[in-house]
């Protein structure tokens, strides 16, 4: 008997077709698709284990992955900036689709780089990036197509940028304008303050040489809204929080961000729906004006204030670490989700759990400041032993078949549950159960809600 295997791109985006000939007789039956996810944090494992749970997905790499990402995926040793590299082991391994975690692939143009190839990627190009790696082109783009954000001016001048401040209120909000890893914004009380951060950012270049956007400060509860977008269409998630300071009661330095929850009570479904039609449509539909279509996640960091709901910061990617908290909340298959955006076909049905999710972010001593690295996580498993508990790891390493800490945001501990209460619980048992000398967590994730 002849048998002739074929290989075919799929109808409508799917995975690809396999088919097998036998004598004449056509048998067809869908091959399980080969993913590559890029990145290596929290966020990645979520996206990782999401698509692990999709009945279409085969193979996972993950570049370059972590120690826990690698239970679920190959981890394979590229950076997330090596895009040529990553493109040719994309095609060489016959990978279906590429979903991007970070900014700083985007912004490298990883997905120009793969589509140029022919490859099917999930994520924005680099001229549709620009709405998050530049703070400078999102405040214009948003004035010119009125969208709700803090008033602004960009300076490139120090003495210029000076003398506004100097006859402004306080306190300010200063932005570097570009990638500065959540690091870029400081927020003075006082003109000396102020002074210094224009210092750094302006005649030193501490963060890189760019521009300085001030901005008026604003107050209110900040959620994170992650939209899958195609250009015009644009698909809403469920609602974040991220808690952004180190310490306990929002005191100390900004971080990448210390655990989130979802879904958010106090952002009603009036509220959604406004930022849906004032915010995130017309920002979706002005980047197709601008010549540079979005596809991918666009995320609006935004904020309740006293006079409405405003823009804080767009982003072109999954926020981490509100990913580690929505994702599992998904009901929907979410290689389709990628699939339908990349390829522009038809979105599937949407559909979410209607549970809770809270996650503690476990981070080194030190951190977000300089911290040590090497140490011994034990207790992993007997955190897992609740099946409402999932660990995300964001920067871990495996030695001598060990865990060991490799980074400063070491790992994320989910709990799940019918409210954000039993969430909460479920997750810092589970936190307590994790035993390391070295990383430290806010016990307070949720306070507003709770
Ligand atoms: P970003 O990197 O733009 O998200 O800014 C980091 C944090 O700075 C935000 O999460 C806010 O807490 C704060 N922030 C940024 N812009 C403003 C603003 N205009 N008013 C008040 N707080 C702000
Ligand atoms: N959680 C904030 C961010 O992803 O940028």
């Amino acid at each position: 008997m002849e048998i002739i295997n074929q290989l075919q791109p799929g109808p409508d985006g799917r995975a690809a077709v396999y088919t097998k000939i036998i004598k004449g007789i056509e048998m067809e039956h869908p091959k399980e698709a080969t993913v590559l996810v890029v990145g290596g944090g929290g966020r990645c494992h979520a996206i990782v284990d999401a698509l692990s749970r999709s009945p279409q997905v085969g193979k996972i790499y993950c570049a370059p992955g972590n120690a826990g990402i690698a239970a679920q995926a190959e981890c394979v040793p590229f950076k997330e900036t090596q895009v040529e590299q990553l493109r040719d082991f994309a095609s060489e391994r016959g990978v279906d689709l590429t979903v991007v975690g970070p900014e700083v692939a985007l912004a490298a143009g990883i997905v120009d780089v793969f589509t140029a190839a022919g490859l099917r990627i999930f994520g924005p190009s680099k001229a549709a990036a620009v709405i998050e790696s530049s703070k400078d082109f999102a405040k214009r783009l948003m004035a010119k197509y009125n969208v709700p954000t803090a008033a602004y001016r960009t300076f490139e001048d120090y003495d210029e940028a000076l003398e506004y401040v100097r006859n402004g209120s306080f306190p300010v909000v200063l932005k570097y304008d570009g990638l500065a890893a959540g690091k870029g914004v400081v927020i003075p009380e006082t003109f000396e303050e102020a002074e210094h951060t224009l210092k750094d950012m302006l005649l030193d270049d501490k963060f890189g040489k760019g521009k300085v956007v001030v901005e008026e400060f604003l107050t209110g509860p900040e959620f994170s809204f992650m939209c899958f977008v195609d250009g015009e269409r644009v698909y809403p998630m469920a609602l974040s929080q991220d808690h952004k300071r180190a310490y306990e009661g929002d005191k100390g330095p900004n971080t990448g961000g210390m655990g989130a929850y979802s879904p958010l009570p106090f952002i009603t479904r009036e509220d959604k729906e406004y930022a849906m039609e004032h915010i995130m449509k017309p920002v979706a539909s002005a980047m197709v004006k601008e010549g540079r279509p979005f596809k991918g996640v666009l995320y609006g960091g935004l904020m309740k204030t006293p006079s409405g709901i405003k823009v804080i910061e767009f982003n072109c990617r999954f926020g981490d670490p509100e990913t580690e908290v929505v994702l599992p909340l998904l009901k929907s298959d979410i290689y389709d989700i990628f699939c339908a955006v990349a390829d522009g076909t038809p979105m599937p049905e949407i559909k979410w759990e209607s549970k809770s999710s809270m996650g503690f972010v476990m981070a080194s001593e030190g951190y977000p400041g300089p911290y040590g690295k090497g140490h011994v996580i034990e207790g992993l498993e007997n955190a897992l032993s609740d099946p409402d508990v999932r660990i995300y790891h964001m920067g871990t390493a495996e030695k001598d078949g060990k865990i060991i800490t490799a980074g400063g945001r070491v790992l994320m501990v989910i709990g799940s549950g019918d409210t954000l209460k039993s969430a909460h619980d479920k997750a810092l048992e589970a936190v307590q159960k994790i035993k390391c000398d070295n990383l430290f967590y806010r016990r307070d994730i949720g306070w507003r809600v709770l």
